[in-house]
């Protein structure tokens, strides 16, 4: 099979397909450093008072395990993907005693959220919006269901400005990822895919301007890593 996002359908079979592999392959391709990408995610959303929060593109439910982690008591949690497969990885890793019960797992489009406007404080998607057909549909839907005072904060693998690492950065996508990645899943295309991807990722100042355009405010972009990883914050201040 062919993987791309302009055919939602070939995305969704991907992540089905290596679901149970995910997780390693995540640890072991991107050296460990997600934790600490993940870890300055959360740490953006973490919140002293009892929020409801959104988890979008959630796959193995990593970052939302996180949240929960370091937010115990939040009002609710929502994890939401279109693959079924990835959210039950998520959904056995909160099936456990210590874990809060007030976790919803949804399968749906982040582009059309099955959600009530303004009925979310806090939402995170990460490594999601390059994945996503039409990334200025995904913005507007979670602008349209934070509540006023909302936050957003959308982490993503991005290509790095400096040329020397820019092309060791392109060498380790081009011929090592796809190699390791099929070695740990057997899936060389879906990982050629995965590369692809970060190739054709919308840089995140064209992100930053569709979240201005949905109307969020105080937008920031840190890069992470001399931009190996992006983090983008911004509020939803208005009515
Ligand atoms: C690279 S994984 C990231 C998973 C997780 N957020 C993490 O931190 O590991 C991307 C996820 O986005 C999901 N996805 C892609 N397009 C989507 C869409 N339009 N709606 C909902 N989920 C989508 C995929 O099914 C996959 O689980």
């Amino acid at each position: 099979m062919d993987y791309s996002k302009t055919k939602p359908e070939s995305i969704q079979y991907l992540f089905g397909n290596i679901a149970n592999k995910y997780d390693k392959a995540n640890a072991i391709l991107s050296f460990g450093l997600h934790h600490f990408w993940n870890k300055k995610l959360v740490k953006e959303l973490s919140s002293q008072k009892r929020k409801t929060y959104l988890d979008l593109c959630s796959g193995t439910g990593e970052i939302a395990l996180r949240f929960v982690q370091s937010n115990p008591d939040s009002k609710k949690i929502i994890l939401l993907d279109f693959c079924k497969e990835m959210l039950d990885i998520a959904e056995a890793k909160f099936n456990k005693p210590e874990m809060p019960k007030n976790i919803e797992y949804l399968v749906a489009d982040a582009q059309k959220l099955p959600l009530d406007s303004k009925s979310i404080d806090l939402i995170s998607m990460a490594y999601g919006i390059r994945n996503v057909k039409a990334p200025e549909l995904a913005i507007r839907e979670a602008y349209r269901v934070l509540a006023p005072g909302g936050k957003i904060a959308i982490l993503e693998l991005t290509k790095p400005d400096n040329r020397l690492l820019k092309f060791g950065h392109h060498l380790y996508l081009k011929g090592l990822l796809p190699i390791i990645g099929k070695f740990i899943t057997e899936n060389k295309k879906a990982y050629q895919y995965l590369c692809e991807s970060i190739h054709q990722f919308v840089p995140p100042l064209e992100i930053k301007n569709k979240m201005q355009e949905a109307g969020f405010q105080q937008i920031k972009i840190k890069k992470l890593n001399f931009g190996i990883a992006t983090l983008i914050t911004a509020q939803k201040t208005d009515e």
